[in-house]
C-alpha cells in the first residue's frame, strides 16, 4: 500500500465510510476498497451498506443506484463528471415522449441499470448484464417490451431468449470499439485462447466470443475453463479484477482497431487523490429529489426480488 492508500484507509474508519468499487476502476482504487464488483453486486452491497457514508468509486448513474436504495446514507462519488455514454444515449425526455407516441402499445420498459434515475423512474424493472435474460424471462408474456438504452445487451438477450423486443438504439463507446477484425487478429495470434466477451459489445464481435457474460460472471468462467489463457473483451480495469482473483492464469486484453485495450473515460476520472479528497470533505456528494428516487425504487426493488 502506498502512502495515499494508507491515508484512505485510515480516513475510512474514522469517517466510517464504505467504499464500493465497479470492476472497471483501477488496481489502486480496487486495492482500497471493501467490495468491487459488477454493478448488480455494487447494488445489493449499496442496499446493505451500514456505513454512515457510501463513496461510490464508479460512474454517476451508480452512485444514484446507491442514493436510491439506500437513502439515509450520504453517497460520495470521487468526480461528478464521471458519466457513462451509455445513460447519456437515452435521455429521460426522449424517453418519455417515445412512450407518450406509442401509448397504444402499452410497452413493459425493462431498463438497464446503466441509465439515469429519471429513466429509471419511466422504468418497470431495471436489469444488469449478470440479470438481463432472467429478468426479461419474467415480464408476462402478453406485454410488449422495450428494451433501454443499450442495443446490444438487448440483441444479445432476444437472441438468447427468443423473445421479440423493441430496442433503444444506445450504445456505450468503450465495448464499440472492439471490431469483429481486431478480435479475429487477437484470436489469430492466440490461437485455441478463449476469448470472454460482454454482451454490450456488437453482434460481429460477440459471434468471436467463447463465452458472453457480465464482468462479474467472467470470474467464474474463467476459474472454471481448463484454459490458462483468456483473450478478455471489455474494458481494461478487468483484466485486474480477473489476475487478482484468478491467480496463475494469464489475462490478454481485447484490442480496438488503433489500442491494446479500451479504457472507460468516465471511469478513469476517478483517482486516488480524488477519493482522498471525497472522505476529507464529504462532497462531492450525490443528491436526488425524493420524487424521482421514490419513482427509480419501485423498479430496482423489482428487479432485486427477481433476482433472488
Ligand atoms: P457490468 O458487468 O457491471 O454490468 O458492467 C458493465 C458496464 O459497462 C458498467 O459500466
Ligand atoms: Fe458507460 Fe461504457 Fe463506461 Fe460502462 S464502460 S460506464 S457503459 S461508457
Amino acid at each position: 500500500m502506498n502512502e495515499i492508500q494508507q491515508e484512505i484507509l485510515a480516513l475510512k474508519k474514522t469517517r466510517n465510510a464504505v467504499i464500493l468499487a465497479h470492476n472497471y476502476q483501477t488496481a489502486d482504487i480496487q486495492e482500497i476498497a471493501d467490495h468491487v464488483g459488477d454493478s448488480l453486486g455494487l447494488a445489493y452491497k449499496a442496499r446493505d451498506a451500514q456505513a454512515d457514508i457510501i463513496l461510490f468509486c464508479g460512474v454517476h448513474f451508480m452512485a444514484e443506484t446507491a442514493k436510491i436504495v439506500n437513502p439515509s446514507r450520504t453517497v460520495l462519488i470521487p468526480d461528478m463528471d464521471a458519466g457513462c455514454s451509455l445513460a447519456d444515449s437515452c435521455p429521460a425526455e426522449e424517453l418519455g415522449a417515445f412512450l407518450r407516441e406509442h401509448a397504444d402499445k402499452n410497452y413493459y420498459v425493462v431498463a438497464y441499470i446503466n441509465c439515469s434515475a429519471e429513466v429509471k423512474a419511466l422504468s418497470d424493472v431495471i436489469c444488469t448484464s449478470g440479470n438481463a435474460m432472467n429478468i426479461v424471462s419474467k415480464v408476462p408474456a402478453d406485454r410488449n417490451i422495450l428494451f433501454v438504452p443499450d442495443a446490444n445487451l438487448g440483441e444479445w438477450v432476444q437472441q438468447k431468449s427468443g423473445r421479440s423486443m423493441q430496442l433503444w438504439e444506445g450504445s456505450c463507446y468503450v465495448h464499440m470499439e472492439f471490431t469483429h477484425e481486431s478480435i479475429l487478429r487477437m484470436r489469430d495470434l492466440h490461437p485455441g485462447t478463449p476469448v470472454v466477451a460482454h454482451p454490450e459489445c456488437t453482434r460481429a464481435v460477440r459471434m468471436l466470443a467463447d463465452e458472453v457474460c457480465s464482468t462479474e460472471k467472467m470470474i467464474g468462467y474463467c476459474r472454471e475453463h481448463p484454459s490458462d489463457q483468456f483473450i478478455i473483451v471489455t474494458e481494461s480495469g478487468m483484466l485486474h479484477r480477473l489476475r487478482r482473483e484468478v491467480p496463475g492464469k494469464t489475462f490478454l486484453a481485447g484490442p480496438t482497431d488503433t489500442c491494446s485495450c479500451s479504457d472507460c473515460r468516465y471511469m478513469k476520472l476517478n483517482t486516488l487523490e480524488k477519493v482522498r479528497d471525497a472522505l476529507l470533505s464529504n462532497t462531492p456528494e450525490l443528491v436526488l429529489s425524493e420524487e424521482v428516487r421514490a419513482k427509480a425504487l419501485t423498479p430496482i426493488q423489482r428487479m432485486l426480488e427477481w433476482s433472488l
